[in-house]
């Protein structure tokens, strides 16, 4: 029997040691110094492991890396299981205007069954945080790690510092887990979102620690079947569904759940934020659990009311529906009097909104409930009482 249970394993072991492609960039040419230009030596090691036959791996040693743009594309891989192992640091240009208005830095575009292993990448962003900060001319920047209509994916252990734009973005994916990550950078940096999902099924995000100027996580359209646990947030904007419904045909957000985060310090806890103008969006099925509140000036927010600068949007109501929304075991402090704020769609009431068990505090003053255009219920301990 032993034998009989062994013997297809041992012969996946010699199989799998027989076709260990490791492919180490630094036998492309790359060096770890932080000078020399290494993004050709990445893009040959990824042509090979993508033409290998036999599931492959990419092996990054410690040292610090520069790279520009790099596009890893997945359309022809031969494979569909290329690890990439990163024990230095990968260094973006310390220049903003090199990558200027590229969208991302590191690109995986139509890649299938890529995992990536530990790992700093330094996006050396404060250069245009402050030419952003005193005013004009400056580009946009760069996204530090995109996946693009992918599937398959894992990201564990990877760090991110310091990114231009966004750190993370998956967009048009299916199937990706996220864990064991930490994202950082200054509170004031602009457009720093740590993790942004949209237009994806099936992502799942755990275990993470982050830091930033903008929201820890960000939630855009087309986004289903996602999954968000174990979370530490702040400095940040909170955890965000939106902003949505800037565009008039964009899809919906279904089926998320956010549990088990602390926010500590952020402008929001967990909020849903959409365009005050005509829009296809909707957002349901949404459950926000199990979260601590420390100091958070928003704690439960509905904007439906969102116009940057009044413009495109005058005197108009969202046209996303929100429905099915439920609060449950929120506790911890407001920094403001507001500590639930449900500002809905004239044109489309929030409904079915649930709130069990929450108890949210401000200092020694009485905390506050307010609700436009919205309509649920309670139950349990609710405190601010609710308004729904
Ligand atoms: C909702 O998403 C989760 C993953 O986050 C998935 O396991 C579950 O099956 C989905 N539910 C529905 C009804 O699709
Ligand atoms: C609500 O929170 C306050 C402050 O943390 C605490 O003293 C109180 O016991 C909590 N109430 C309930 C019902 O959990």
């Amino acid at each position: 029997m032993t034998s009989l249970v062994l013997t297809p394993l041992l012969v996946f072991f010699y199989l799998s040691l027989a076709s260990a492609n490791n492919y180490d960039v630094v036998n492309f040419g790359a060096k770890g110094n932080g000078q020399k230009d290494s993004t050709n030596a990445f893009l040959n090691a990824w042509v090979a492991a993508c033409g290998s036959a036999q599931p492959a791996s990419i092996y990054v040693p410690p040292g610090r890396y520069l790279l520009r743009k790099v596009e890893f594309i997945g359309s022809n891989c031969r494979n569909n299981q290329i690890t990439i192992r990163i024990d230095g640091t990968l260094v973006a240009p310390s220049d903003y205007r090199v990558l200027g208005n590229a969208d991302n830095w590191l690109l995986f575009e139509q890649v299938s069954g890529v995992s990536i292993y530990g790992g700093t990448l330094d996006g050396q962003g404060t250069g245009l945080w402050a030419c952003k900060a005193s005013g004009y001319g400056c580009p946009k920047g760069a996204t530090t790690l995109e996946f693009s209509n992918s599937k398959n994916v894992l990201i564990s252990g990877l760090r991110s510092l310091n990114s231009q734009m966004f750190h993370m973005v998956i967009n048009g994916c299916n199937n990706v887990k996220v864990q064991g990550v930490s994202v950082s950078a200054s509170a004031n940096s602009p457009n720093t979102d740590g993790i942004h999902v949209a237009s994806s099924a099936g992502v799942s995000i755990f275990n993470s620690r982050i830091a930033t100027g903008d929201d820890c996580i960000s939630i855009g359209p087309g986004t289903t079947n996602l999954w968000i646990e174990n979370i530490a947030c702040g400095p940040g904007h909170g955890i965000s569904i939106g902003s949505l419904g800037k565009a008039y045909q964009e899809d919906g957000v279904q089926n998320v759940t956010v549990s088990t985060v602390t926010f500590t310090g952020t402008t929001n806890g967990v909020r849903i934020k959409t365009w005050a103008k005509p829009s296809t969006a909707f957002v349901t099925g949404v459950l926000f659990q199990h979260a601590t509140m420390v100091n958070v000036q928003n704690p439960i927010i509905i904007d439906q009311n969102y116009c940057p600068n009044d413009e495109g949007c005058p005197n108009q109501a969202s046209g996303v529906k929100i429905s099915d929304v439920t609060y449950q075991d929120i506790h911890g402090t407001s920094a403001s009097p507001v500590a639930v704020n449900f500002d809905c769609s004239e044109e489309n009431p929030c409904n079915r909104l649930i709130l069990e068990d929450v108890n949210l505090s401000y200092g020694n003053q009485k905390s506050q409930a307010s609700c436009v255009h919205a309509e649920g219920s309670a139950s349990g301990f609710v405190k601010p009482s609710s308004c729904l």
